[in-house]
């Protein structure tokens, strides 16, 4: 009878495991700041897909992007790591600290394109949705 219904778990479970990375991106609606020590902001607000295709952003690697020896590889990206995986709170050489790389690579963008938000409160907004 254990035996049973752990198989019968183990079966329906796998499939939402599979599923879990495809969904995660997809549902993404803020920019999650559990990277930072302390979080002095809400969540800056980002639909993921939603933004990405109204920005009309095409390639992965404007944002998940992979240097070698300070060179931006066009062929390689990285969205398989978060942005602290390689962006520490304090720069390290060319490499903008933590809030530092998310500022110039939203508000940058938002700021040459004139077009997307670039007040403090219209990213870091309090609002209703599940911000953690
Ligand atoms: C275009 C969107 C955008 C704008 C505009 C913006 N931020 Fe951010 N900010 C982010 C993102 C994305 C992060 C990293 C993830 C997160 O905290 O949501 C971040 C992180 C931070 C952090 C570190 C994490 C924390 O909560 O302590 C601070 C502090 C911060 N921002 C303050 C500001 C202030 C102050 C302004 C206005 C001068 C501002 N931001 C404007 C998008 C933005
Ligand atoms: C405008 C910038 C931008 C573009 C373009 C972009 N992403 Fe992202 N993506 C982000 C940010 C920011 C995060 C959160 C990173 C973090 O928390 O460190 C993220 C997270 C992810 C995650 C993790 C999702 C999760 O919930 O943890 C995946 C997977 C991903 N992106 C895939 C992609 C793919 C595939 C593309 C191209 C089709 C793409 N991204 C284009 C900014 C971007
Ligand atoms: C695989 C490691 C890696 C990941 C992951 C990564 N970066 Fe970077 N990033 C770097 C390195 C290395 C540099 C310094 C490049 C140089 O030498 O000029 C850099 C530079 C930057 C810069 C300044 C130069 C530029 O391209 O505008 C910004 C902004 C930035 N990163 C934002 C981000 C954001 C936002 C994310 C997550 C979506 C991210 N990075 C993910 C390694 C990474
Ligand atoms: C390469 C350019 C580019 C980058 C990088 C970029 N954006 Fe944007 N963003 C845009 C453009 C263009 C718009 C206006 C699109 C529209 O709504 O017509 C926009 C709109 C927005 C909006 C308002 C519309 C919406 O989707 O709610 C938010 C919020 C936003 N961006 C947040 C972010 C955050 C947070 C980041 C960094 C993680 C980011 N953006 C990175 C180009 C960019």
């Amino acid at each position: 009878m254990r035996r049973h219904s752990a198989v019968l778990l183990t079966i329906t479970i796998i499939p939402f495991l599979f599923a879990l990375p495809a969904v995660c991106q997809e549902d993404m609606v803020v920019v999650a700041g559990d990277s930072f020590e302390v979080q002095r902001r809400p969540s800056a607000v980002f639909r993921h897909d939603d933004h990405n295709k109204t920005a009309e952003i095409e390639e992965c690697n404007e944002c998940h992007h992979v240097y070698e020896s300070g060179e931006r590889i066009t062929d390689e990206s990285s969205e398989d790591q978060r942005c602290a995986d390689c962006h520490t709170e304090k720069s390290a050489g060319n490499r903008p600290g933590l809030r530092k790389a998310f500022h110039l690579n939203c508000k940058g963008c938002h700021q040459s394109k004139k077009q997307g938000p670039v007040m403090c409160g219209e990213c870091h907004a309090r609002r209703a949705v599940n911000s953690e």
